[in-house]
């Protein structure tokens, strides 16, 4: 499924400022990545309000306790990124 489905922290600008039970206005859950590919295609966006149109932005809206992702990410060679992006939409 390619996710833990865990609450993640993720930082201040992904925050919807609702506390919901025992999760901060901060944490979302992560969603399985299995199918990305054809949800995009059938032009749908990600996240969870829907604001990264692309793989590339999403990865960039993760801070928090996943900021280690989106830097390690940014140090990606062009081509790496292209791959990792064509690696997530084919899964
Ligand atoms: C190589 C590393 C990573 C990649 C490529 C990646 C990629 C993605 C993508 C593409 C999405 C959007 C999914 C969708 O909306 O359907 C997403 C969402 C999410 N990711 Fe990651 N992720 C990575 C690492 C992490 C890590 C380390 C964490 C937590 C510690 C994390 C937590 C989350 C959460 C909580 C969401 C949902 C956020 C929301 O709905 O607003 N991710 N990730």
């Amino acid at each position: 499924m390619y996710t833990d489905l865990l609450l993640h922290d993720m930082g201040s600008g992904l925050s919807d400022g609702l506390k919901e039970f025992q999760a901060q206005p901060e944490d979302w859950r992560t969603s399985p990545l299995i199918g990305i590919g054809e949800h995009l295609k059938s032009g749908g966006s990600l996240l969870h309000d829907g604001r990264a149109k692309t793989i590339e932005e999403a990865i960039l809206w993760h801070e928090g306790e996943a900021i280690s992702a989106r830097d390690n990410y940014l140090l990606l060679k062009p081509e790496h990124k292209t791959l990792l992006q064509s690696f997530i939409k084919n899964l």
